[in-house]
């Protein structure tokens, strides 16, 4: 796409006026900036790159940008580990580059989030030097720093302070040699996990954060937030987790996640830095509760607006886990999707089926068949954007990008997989087995370039892209999607269009029907004063018929979006859908 040039984004823009909860009408586009657009031949993504495609962004409709991590960063994570929070990583550009970006995004009529990444630094930054030059420096309790295990010399298997297993393998604890102690990491080794228990630490997290609203930014998504307050006992240990049988490692989640002070340090973040500010704040949370995201996004506890919640894209992992990908099992993401869009009645959702850790999910729960993969990706879509929350959209979801389809360990980049890999091969395994497991599921799934035209290189690059482009990118791509009206682009368009229109898709009570039925996902929306809305989808590559008491009204009613032209008219309250045919009913 040819980038307009009129527009000056070096003029400095007024920051959009924020309405207090404007949040609730909007759309959320996250950009992963290293796989976006590379403008420079790089192979790398950028920031004037992602300037260059703003229009993309802003004709799909959406409100938001999310700017994955473009802080000075070794890159260990991609950027999820960060040296410098108040700096831009040379290889995205400068801060002038990123003020840009934001004049670029306001004009627009958009907003910028950031990602707020303060569990833990990178071993990079000058806090964790200065924290681990000495027992004695005086950021040495910025950290989570403590002795080997009792009885054990440090540095030796089992030493550790505790057997917990990191999200990236191995132990959460690695040994210092030069001061003699280990230092805790939930993720790499090179993100040593902050100490939030030390108040140091979190005014200057405070300072950095209102730096970044003073620049113009208009919100946080924060990265694992609900991992920062650790259950420490009263001389600061830490406990085993349960371990399987045969197994080194334990689970130490127990102790580390929704931990003690959880509550209480976000809601001082609400009050130091974001009370009066009007601003988006996202808070991921694995392994959170209902019960605690009812806590993290109560308005009159002040602390976030909504939770990323994982209970729906843990589903079908099997019994070995994230590694272990079983068949979905319709009626179960409905039910958990419903419990969560009653049990937030109250409060606020955000609806997602990708970000730049999961596998896209046209691979994943629809059918990427060249026969489906349209369709399957447009009522994904309308099943999710239809719902009561906050939408979140994954670059290239909205062009029905697939799975990277990679068969060789030498195609992944991704710390997490690789890492896996090499432990379960130290511990035997067959190599061809846990590359079957990484396949389906490994985040590089996500972030294999975005796919802007049949070029070569999808025109992401002009040089050699830092990972491999997707072969279909000659089909799948933004530019072909565009020129196509009946394309995944223009119903997401339309999916948003909707969002905007009608006051029942943002705040409509939610009733799911047919809750067992295998392939059909049904459910009302009803708001005083609107008709009722009625989604009606089919998740399968096989016809259904279904019948919705009481509901011939609405199926006979206004058609206002569908995935098939050519459907069949409902008979009364019977309604026989093709495969992955999705209707959005107003009546
Ligand atoms: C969650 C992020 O989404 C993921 O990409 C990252 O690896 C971990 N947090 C650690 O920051």
């Amino acid at each position: 796409m040819t980038p307009p040039r009129h527009l000056d984004t070096t003029a400095s823009t007024p920051v959009p006026d924020r309405e207090p909860g404007w949040w609730r009408s909007a759309v959320v586009y996250q950009v992963y900036p290293r796989s976006f657009a590379d403008s420079d031949g790089d192979g790398m993504g950028d920031l004037q790159g992602i300037i260059d495609h703003l229009d993309h962004i802003a004709e799909l409709g959406a409100d938001v940008v999310w700017l994955s991590p473009i802080y000075r960063s070794p890159q260990d994570d991609n950027g999820y580990d960060i040296s410098d929070y108040q700096d831009v990583d040379p290889m995205f550009g400068t801060l002038e580059d990123l003020d840009r970006l934001i004049a670029a995004v306001h004009e627009r009529g958009m907003k910028l989030v950031m990602d707020l990444v303060v569990n833990h630094s990178s071993d990079e930054h000058p806090w964790f030097q200065e924290s681990r030059s000495g027992r004695d420096s005086a950021k040495r309790d910025w950290y989570v720093w403590r002795p080997p295990r009792p009885g054990h010399t440090g540095g030796e298997p089992g030493a550790e302070p505790t057997n917990w297993h990191s999200f990236f393998s191995g132990s959460t604890w690695e040994w210092d040699e030069a001061s003699g102690e280990y230092y805790l990491h939930l993720f790499s080794r090179k993100q040593p996990d902050l100490n939030w228990e030390n108040p140091e630490v979190r005014e200057a997290v405070h300072a950095m954060m209102r730096w970044w609203l003073d620049r113009g930014v208009d919100g946080f998504r924060m990265d694992v937030i609900n991992l920062i307050s650790k259950e420490f006992g009263p001389d600061g240990g830490l406990p085993d987790g349960a371990a399987k049988p045969g197994t080194r490692y334990g689970d130490g989640s127990p102790f580390y996640m929704n931990g003690p002070r959880n509550h209480e340090f976000l809601h001082e973040m609400h009050r130091e830095v974001y009370a009066d500010a009007a601003i988006l704040t996202v808070a991921e949370t694995p392994g959170v509760t209902l019960e605690h995201a009812r806590l993290f996004t109560d308005p009159a506890r002040r602390e976030v607006d909504m939770v990323f919640q994982f209970e729906h894209v843990g589903l079908d992992h099997g019994p070995g886990g994230k590694w272990d990908l079983s068949p979905l099992y319709l009626p179960d993401l409905k039910l958990n999707l419903a419990a969560w869009q009653e049990g937030l009645a109250d409060g606020w959702n955000s609806l997602y089926w990708n970000n730049h850790d999961q596998p896209r999910v046209v691979s994943r729960w629809g059918d990427d068949s060249p026969e489906h993969r349209v369709a399957s990706a447009k009522t994904l879509g309308t099943v999710l954007h239809m719902m009561r929350g906050t939408p979140y959209v994954y670059q290239g979801e909205e062009l029905g990008m697939t799975n990277a389809g990679f068969t060789s360990i030498e195609d992944y980049r991704d710390i997490e997989s690789l890492n896996h890999y090499r432990e379960q091969l130290e511990h035997g395994a067959d190599p061809a087995a846990v590359l079957a497991g990484i396949a389906p599921v490994s985040r590089d799934n996500a972030r294999t370039p975005m796919q802007w035209d049949d070029s070569p290189a999808a025109g992401f690059t002009t040089g050699t892209p830092w990972i491999a482009v997707n072969p279909n990118h000659t089909e799948v791509n933004a530019a072909a999607a565009r020129r196509d009206p009946g394309s995944v682009f223009h119903h997401y368009r339309r999916l948003h269009e909707l969002r905007h229109t009608h006051d029942v898709v943002v705040d409509g009570s939610f009733r799911l029907l047919l809750p067992e039925h295998e392939q059909v996902f049904a459910y009302t929306r009803t708001l005083a004063g609107s008709p009722t809305l009625l989604v009606v989808a089919n998740m399968s590559s096989q016809p259904a018929t279904v019948t919705l008491a009481g509901l011939a009204d609405q199926l006979a009613g206004e058609v206002l979006l569908t995935t098939h032209d050519d459907g069949a008219p409902a008979q009364g309250e019977e309604l026989t859908l093709a495969p992955w045919e999705s209707r959005v009913l107003l009546g």
